[in-house]
């Protein structure tokens, strides 16, 4: 690991101190004690509400794991939108956290991962826990910047950001990725994103861009960011109620830190949205790939409820 600087801008400075700083970062440390999957990313879908009723001295530990649990769940559905990748296939994993992600996807789809981050402990946690499973060789974590890694054209299989798209530009991130793939490469994208159809800026999604230093973007500038990139959408999951009880949840749990609120009012009035999209690279002629011809596009929609 080199720690040449890699930040190119005054933004990405300010980012990357933030992520600096939160070396004791309590949330997901607590979370992923259990089994040494640590994440930063949020979850869909709901939860056990028996949680709540449990008695005092319990259930904040029981609010926790269900939290984790549904973390670890959020990551199967990017899994599940990578489809079938060959055995021993080059992942990406673009803002890789402390590698619950890229963990998750190493162990489930038998491929390797490289995770790229320019938070350095981010990368040393991660890199022991690799140590700690022997799987060093499987699962690498790289210091660089993801809108610009360095990696040669077309040297991955398949490129997947889980909920770090909002901290830089789309187009020359989408880019960025798009010249990473090789032809018929997929790529995972899961986010939460403005619902531009309803309010491009909403109070909530202004209160949650300065809570994590993000830009959080429009809906239609992925979509638009893809199409420029030769990213060929095949599967979009869009969740909106589904996206709010995991902060219901974390709202109860003594480790609020006071955005779950903004994420609520965010999904209530459907300003924010949360998108899964798998997308794949054109071939270098334009024309459909394989991979792409199989897996005809696919809209599913979760309204709120
Ligand atoms: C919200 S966390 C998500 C981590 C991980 N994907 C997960 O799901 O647990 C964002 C991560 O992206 C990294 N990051 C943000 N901007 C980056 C950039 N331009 N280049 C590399 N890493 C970046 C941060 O250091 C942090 O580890």
């Amino acid at each position: 690991m080199t720690n040449a600087p890699c930040v190119r801008n005054e933004y990405e400075r300010t980012l990357k101190s933030h992520w600096d700083a939160k070396t004791s970062d309590d949330i997901n440390l607590r979370l992923g004690a259990e089994d040494d999957l640590y994440h930063h990313h949020y979850a869909i879908g709901d939860f056990d509400r028996g949680v709540l009723d449990a008695p005092r001295q319990r259930r904040e530990e029981l609010i926790l794991r269900e939290l984790h649990r549904m973390e670890n769940d959020q990551v199967d559905l990017v899994i599940r939108a990578l489809g079938e990748l060959p055995r021993g296939a080059r992942v990406l994993d673009a803002g890789s956290g402390r590698g619950g992600t890229a963990f998750m996807i190493a162990q489930r789809l038998s491929t390797q991962v490289v995770g790229i981050n320019f938070c350095e402990h981010h990368i040393a946690f991660a890199e022991q826990i690799a140590r700690r499973r022997g799987w060093d060789d499987r699962v690498r974590f790289r210091y660089g910047n993801m809108v610009r890694t360095g990696f040669p054209d077309a040297s991955f299989d398949a490129v997947v950001s889980n909920e770090t798209t909002m901290y830089a530009g789309a187009d020359e991130l989408l880019r960025e990725f798009a010249r990473l793939l090789r032809p018929g490469g997929r790529y995972v994208m899961a986010t939460w994103c403005r619902n531009d159809t309803v309010d491009p800026r909403s109070a909530a999604s202004r209160h949650i861009d300065q809570h994590y230093v993000c830009q959080m973007h429009r809906r239609s500038t992925y979509f638009r960011a893809l199409s420029d990139n030769g990213l060929a959408p095949v599967h979009v999951e869009r969740y909106t109620g589904k996206a709010m009880p995991y902060w219901e949840l974390r709202s109860h749990s003594q480790l609020r830190t006071g955005v779950e609120e903004a994420f609520l009012d965010g999904y209530r009035n459907e300003t924010l949205n949360y998108l899964v999209v798998a997308a794949e690279r054109a071939a270098a002629d334009g024309s459909d790939t394989d991979a792409g011809a199989r897996r005809p596009f696919r809209v599913e929609e979760q309204r709120t409820w």
